[in-house]
């Protein structure tokens, strides 16, 4: 039987952190065993927000790069770039002209994003949903693994398709596929080191939050030093009082690799300043192998390319198929 089809993508804005690893891509590599992974840089939605033209190409190296020395396999999943196949923003228009504004004026996403750029709100901002509709719809995934905050855009996608469907095809011979989202547990969140309630973040303006995939073993130990605590004694899980202690406690079990009850009956007795260093050791340990491979991949631009040229080609013959399907349904003529 074919393996089922499994999709994903990170933007290229800023440096890749532990969020990303520890919440997403970690588990991309354990799915790519068992999924037809695909798994791409969605430098198209990098632009949504006023972006840097000077670094726009070598940071969706990076991301791909990061991909790569985290552990995806490139034999065994797909890497492309969103931008090289047109398919994308093609899709994207004809999925504008079906879908109703107001299903995207309803975007979480979309009104929180607005209020931080204030008076300069592109409409690329607005439409980001749609684009990630067409980013999904064109590969007919089974399954969108995604955090949490993303479950507001699976939904929109799944809405676009069946509206697609219902209006251009036939229930016996629908045009698109629709997906099945793939939740992360809440458990698998990586939170910010100076608050404990909110997410770890790329655009966070503070360093300070957040531990980069790329930040030397000195740096690391200085943010764990720093990361905001609390003044009770011992350390424990799952307490509303204490986000900042959960959050630290499940980022020593992600990067040791320990259960949950191993590192609650280790470290339930400890002070803060017993259990810092051992977690900024911890992740220095976890991350020192992918920074490595991070470094020996950057500086191998030729093989980097080489994979992306392959993964683009993968990726363009079943876009192109999709598109094709899309624009037979809504009554094109072929080109000629
Ligand atoms: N919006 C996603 C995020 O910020 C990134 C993304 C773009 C994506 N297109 C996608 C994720 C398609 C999954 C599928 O995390």
């Amino acid at each position: 039987m074919a393996k089922q089809r499994i999709l994903s993508g990170i933007q290229p804005t800023g440096n890749l952190h532990l969020g990303n690893y520890l919440g997403a891509i970690r588990n991309w590599v354990d799915l790519q065993e068992e999924y037809d992974a695909f798994l791409f840089m969605a430098d198209l939605h990098a632009i949504t927000v006023p972006h840097d033209p000077t670094r726009l190409a070598e940071d969706t190296y990076k991301v791909a790069a990061t991909y790569i020395a985290c552990g995806i396999d490139p034999e065994k999943a797909t890497i492309f770039v969103q931008s090289h196949l047109s398919a994308h923003s093609e899709l994207a228009w004809l999925f504008n002209c079906i879908t109703p504004l107001n299903w995207l004026e309803r975007m979480i996403q979309f009104k929180e994003k607005a209020i931080k750029q204030g008076e300069n709100v592109s409409i690329g901002l607005l439409d980001y949903p749609v684009l990630q509709a067409a980013d999904i719809l064109l590969y007919e995934p089974d399954l969108v693994p995604v955090g949490e905050d993303q479950k507001q855009h699976l939904e929109l996608t799944r809405d676009i398709a069946a509206r697609l469907n219902f209006q251009f095809g036939s229930e016996e011979n629908p045009v698109l596929k629709v997906p099945e989202p793939m939740i992360r547990k809440e458990g698998a969140r990586v939170m910010s080191l100076t608050d404990g309630s909110k997410k770890m973040s790329k655009s966070d303006p503070s360093d300070q939050s957040r531990i980069d995939l790329t930040d030397p073993p000195e740096v690391m130990v200085k943010k764990f030093k720093r990361a905001k605590t609390d003044p009770e004694r011992g350390l424990w899980f799952d307490d509303p009082a204490r986000p900042e202690c959960h959050n630290l406690l499940t980022l020593y079990m992600l990067l040791s690799g320990q259960t949950k009850e191993a590192v609650a009956a280790e470290c339930r007795e400890m002070g803060w300043g017993q259990f810092k260093p051992l977690l900024a050791e911890t992740a220095v340990e976890a991350l020192s192998p992918i920074q490595a491979r991070f470094n020996e991949l950057m500086g191998d631009r030729a093989y980097l390319e080489s994979i992306l040229k392959t993964g683009d080609e993968k990726a363009r013959a079943l876009a192109n198929q999709t598109l094709d399907r899309v624009k037979t349904a809504l009554g094109y003529s072929k080109p000629l």
